[in-house]
């Protein structure tokens, strides 16, 4: 979910507005805003885009202070009575909220047993408890400290008054929140691209602290009473960088800007001498751990598998990779001196800074790859290594998944070179040649698209398979077309396929199959004649040097190292372009959020 504020001068309608569609990657279920003016709070809330809120918002009602939210529904489905904002019992307080409240139903019974709740949100919980504590004396302030203190979970929290039409009130813990400071207003939000286009100076809120934001100024507190001074930082984000410019979607953009990441990439890790060269604090931690555990989620677990494949046999460094919602509750036996490495796009996602929490009270070392300065992942951990893909906005992670791989290429490559090993080819080099690759992919989108129509239209279903690093780049094919196009895809390991899947292989059955990896590439052709001799349309896409006739796409020979930055590419094109035939909405699929600050 996501959360918006201003107080200031100005009508906060549109502010909020356009605070919200930035935010709509954190989820699009539903959205609310809440303006209050000399005759009390308006709310407006709608199930569905921000674009349908906008229709339902009216245009006479103005006010200079509101709150705002876009909504991943986590408890009670997404309509109309569960959108954000919520109101209290007398209607005084309303209140949007981000996160989870795990002890909802023991406050209810303790509290607020005589209430009738209009939703059947966490949220209301909230919103009801702080007018309860008003009631009975407490002053407002006093009762949101109080309230927030009860809460169990994740929360970030923006509150308004209809007796005080100074003040938005706001807290977090866990869930992230941004307070931006301008002229005469000051903004809240999830996240700094929201409110970029009035302010770039921005304020961060710690867990358990409470801020009052007054078109003046704001004032920190912990929930214990005590006063707390921060300084704004000043936000590095072009709000050009998130305009999709002449693209149909984001999606489309972000792919193609991908060989220029990997180039950015390449200047970012370089020192004057045009050697790699990483930050010497994060090699000394790799050097003085003996062994690596990546956790991640989604298409950042998928770059994870990638990394591990590269740190082992560049550097000798061994990793493993987990799944953070895993990882948190099935925890394996550690090794004697472990680092954590922390791959996540956002640097927000709530199953992956439990993992970061819990190790780091164990008292292990941690180490973030995330694109988002700044972030909360990045924030607690030891070490940061930027990925510098700039803001990713399409749900459906592409560019972030490439320059996490080739980060962690970077970094397997100076480990391996400060620890006297022969990588045995030229790194960057090979890394501008894999960049000049992808560029030469992006302009095949007429065949990908062709493919598209080839292999993906009409099925129910789509099978990826690769062997060695080929097949986790088939983990991430799949789920690229699953998360955009809804087609029930997986991939699979070629040599597993006899052992159970191929029993699901019947007449016209789409199988797509990555040849990159010479040690496998005679393995994996024999799996593709087996599908095809039980009726699938198979194809295959390969690596020059290693095609064969009849192969539908042959990727440009890059380092065989390096090929699943290049070997992706086709991978994300061709789930664009079905999730474009079967007219999906490609930038926000149906029930998923970019960043999930939930666990
Ligand atoms: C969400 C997104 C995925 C993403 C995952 C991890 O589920 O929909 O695209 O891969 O979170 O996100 P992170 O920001 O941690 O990389």
């Amino acid at each position: 979910c996501g959360i918006v504020g201003y107080v200031g001068l100005k009508d906060a309608k549109d502010i909020l507005i356009h605070g919200l569609k930035k935010l709509e990657y954190r989820g699009y279920d539903s959205a609310g805003i809440a303006i209050l003016n000399s005759k009390g709070v308006h709310v407006f809330k709608e199930k569905g885009r921000i674009a349908v809120l906008e229709k339902a918002v009216d245009e006479n009602i103005a006010g200079t202070l509101g709150i705002g939210h876009t909504r991943w529904a986590t408890h009670g489905e997404p309509n109309q009575e569960n959108a954000h904002p919520h109101q209290s019992a007398s209607g005084r307080f309303t209140l949007v909220h981000n996160g989870v409240i795990e002890n909802d139903y023991k406050l209810k019974a303790d509290y607020l047993a005589d209430l009738n709740f209009r939703s059947e949100t966490d949220t209301e919980v909230v919103v009801q408890l702080i007018e309860k504590f008003v009631n009975e004396g407490e002053k407002v302030e006093a009762a949101f400290r109080k309230a927030l203190g009860l809460l169990h979970g994740s929360y970030a929290i923006a509150m308004i008054d209809n007796q005080n039409p100074e003040a938005i009130y706001v807290g977090k813990n866990k869930s992230p929140l941004l307070v931006g400071v301008g002229d005469g207003f000051n903004v809240v939000a999830s996240d700094a691209m929201a409110m970029i286009h009035v302010t770039d100076q921005f304020v961060e809120l710690m867990d358990e602290e409470v801020i009052i934001v007054t078109r003046q100024g704001y004032t920190i507190e912990t929930l214990a009473g005590q006063k707390v001074e921060r300084a704004p930082y000043k936000a590095e984000l072009d709000a050009g960088d998130i305009e999709k410019g002449t693209y149909p979607h984001y999606m489309l953009k972000e792919i193609d800007e991908q060989p220029a990441v990997i180039r950015k990439l390449l200047m970012a890790y370089q020192n004057e001498q045009g050697e790699i060269e990483i930050d010497a604090d994060i090699r000394a931690a790799i050097d003085q751990s003996d062994r690596l555990y990546i956790i991640a989620c989604g298409t950042s677990y998928h770059a994870g598998l990638v990394g591990k494949q590269m740190l082992e046999s560049i550097a000798g460094v061994p990793t493993e990779v987990h799944i953070a919602s895993e990882f948190s509750y099935n925890m394996p036996l550690l090794s004697k001196n472990p680092l954590f490495v922390f791959i996540s796009q956002s640097g927000e996602t709530a199953d992956s800074r439990a993992v970061l929490v819990h190790v780091k009270k164990l008292g292990f070392r941690t180490l973030t790859l995330t694109n988002v300065p700044g972030s909360t992942l990045s924030r607690e951990a030891d070490h940061t290594l930027l990925l510098h893909a700039g803001p990713e906005i399409a749900v459906a992670s592409t560019k972030a998944y490439t320059a996490q791989i080739a980060v962690l290429s970077i970094l397997a490559v100076d480990i391996a070179e400060h620890n006297g090993m022969d990588i045995g080819f030229d790194f960057t080099k090979e890394l501008s040649i894999v960049a000049n690759a992808m560029e030469a992919l992006v302009d095949q989108k007429d065949v990908l698209e062709q493919m598209a129509r080839d292999y993906l239209t009409g099925t129910r279903n789509a099978f990826y398979i690769g062997r060695a690093v080929d097949y986790y780049v088939c983990l991430e094919a799949a789920l690229k077309l699953k998360e955009i196009s809804y087609v029930q895809a997986e991939g699979f390991a070629g040599g597993e396929l006899k052992h159970g899947t191929i029993a699901l292989i019947e007449k016209g059955t789409p199988v797509i199959a990555l040849a990159t990896q010479y040690h496998v590439n005679g393995s994996i052709r024999s799996n593709v004649k087996e599908v095809v001799s039980r009726g699938a349309n198979a194809c295959i896409i390969s690596l020059e040097g290693l095609n064969e006739e009849g192969d539908s796409l042959v990727l440009p020979e890059v380092h065989d190292a390096l090929t699943p930055l290049v070997s992706v590419v086709p991978m994300q094109l061709l789930a664009y372009y079905a999730a474009l035939q079967r007219d999906c909405d490609v930038d926000k699929p149906r029930n998923l959020a970019k960043s999930v600050t939930v666990e």
